[in-house]
């Protein structure tokens, strides 16, 4: 049972329940597409990754196919989810690697007979079929005006009825039309994870789903999860509020955009921390305020981004500080496999500044995941991604961190850093991956 071995794996990374599970949607909620720099996203990222990653899960609920979802992977500073619903709840995978969880594939096999949809559906010429990717195994999609969605729907699903289905017709972002077993949809599958993890004594201690479309709104019926709907939700998601969970208190419309609005909805809802280290402006000694080796890691990558576009300033003392944080005998091995002393790196920091600058040029990191080896050392795994106008490259690191408690406060110190290029990276010019 392949499936449940890589539902094990992302599930035991976490001996306890997750502290907290977010379920979001990506295109318009997690992602914005009206933001060519990515801001709100890059900000969750930098949230999730040193406060969250460690200890919580995050699922990703998108209506693309997996081929669209791995397009859009390539085009957006987007992390790595522990969980990825697509197909709008009719598929399941965990990991890395993408496993599917072959179980929600028997339950979505009740009273489903993809055939007779489409040989249904083929008889309304007001239904466009959408591209070849988008059409799965339980799922048909297709494009529809606004104005004769609702007509549509009802006299398909009276047809599709009489053919002894039992089916769930979806209408999002005011053109698209999915039909899908009555059994799937994003809050069923959500369903279902919920249940697994509680057959475990693992149910989540909080669970917050985001959306901001009509395929959205299933999230926000499941009980005992806060719900935040992004500020520029779309009509019919509204509307589907105002009708069914007007009084609900434990579902907001957020005032912030995509990202935005999910980092607002975990304070509002006093999730845990809010603030996102990219809201925090570089100090020279903002090393000394307490946080983990997650946050160390990201800070870290954080300054090295704001250093290439030029967005600190261009001072000594950062560098001096940046050695400080490193052991005089540290070493990194760069992805190419040269090994030289952290230091050099470092020194070599100065000759890069404002390289980027006016560039698209992003930095973040992903997975990161620290293991306590000693009382006072951290190793810490995590993975590197660079993004240069339309490029993306990534690097997995592994860093050993030893800390000291100052003053109460822990201080970190880079031991050692190592990275090799991802499968499918690999620097045109080794020169520009510096660190
Ligand atoms: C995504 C899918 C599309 C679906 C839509 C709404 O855009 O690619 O097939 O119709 O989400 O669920
Ligand atoms: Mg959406």
């Amino acid at each position: 049972m392949q499936s449940a071995g890589c539902y094990r794996v992302t599930m035991d990374r976490l001996e306890t329940s997750a502290r907290l599970m977010i379920v979001s949607d990506l295109d318009h909620t997690m992602v914005d597409h009206h933001d060519p720099e990515n801001l709100s996203l890059l900000r969750f990222n930098a949230l999730w990754e040193s406060s969250y990653r460690h200890d919580s899960l995050l699922v990703f609920s998108t209506g693309r196919s997996p081929t669209l979802y791995k397009q859009l992977r390539k085009e957006k500073p987007m992390l790595s989810p522990d969980i990825t619903i697509m197909s709008v709840g009719t598929e399941i995978t965990y990991g890395v690697s993408m496993v599917p969880d072959e179980g929600w594939v028997e339950v979505l096999n009740q009273r489903w007979d993809r055939n007779i949809v489409v040989e249904e559906t083929s008889k309304f010429p007001e239904l466009k079929l959408q591209s070849e990717t988008e059409q799965r195994p339980h799922k048909v999609s297709f494009y529809v005006d606004k104005d004769n969605a609702q007509e549509v729907t009802k006299a398909l699903s009276e047809k599709l009825a009489n053919r002894g289905l039992d089916v769930k017709i979806i209408y999002s972002g005011g053109m698209d039309l999915d039909i899908l077993p009555q059994g799937a949809g994003k809050g069923q599958a959500l369903a279902y994870l919920l249940q697994k993890f509680k057959e475990e004594g693992k149910p989540p201690k909080n669970t917050l789903v985001c959306g901001d479309s009509g395929n959205d709104a299933e999230l926000f019926s499941i009980p005992e999860v806060h719900g935040v709907m992004v500020s520029n939700a779309q009509e019919e998601l509204l509307q589907w509020h105002a009708e069914n969970a007007k009084n609900i208190p434990k579902i907001i419309h957020a005032s912030e955009r995509c990202a935005g609005g999910i980092i607002q909805a975990i304070g509002h809802f006093g999730l845990g921390p809010n603030t996102s280290p990219r809201d925090v402006a570089e100090t020279a000694d903002s090393h000394l305020e307490d946080a983990g080796p997650a946050h160390e890691v990201v800070k870290f990558n954080l300054f090295y981004e704001r250093w290439r576009r030029a967005e600190v300033e261009h001072c000594e003392t950062y560098i001096a500080s940046l050695k400080a944080s490193c052991h005089p005998a540290g070493s990194f091995v760069h992805p190419s496999g040269v090994e030289q002393r952290l230091h050099e790196s470092i020194s070599a920091m100065k000759k890069i500044y404002g390289d980027r600058q006016g560039k698209q040029y992003r930095v973040w990191v992903d997975r990161v995941l620290p293991s306590k080896i000693s009382s006072d050392t951290w190793l810490v795994k995590f993975v590197k991604w660079e993004l240069l106008g339309e490029e993306q490259q990534s690097c997995i690191c592994t860093a050993v961190l030893t800390f000291e408690v100052v003053n109460g406060l822990h201080l970190y110190t880079w031991a050692h850093l190592h990275e090799t290029w991802s499968e499918g990276s690999g620097a045109k010019d080794n020169g520009m991956w510096l660190l």
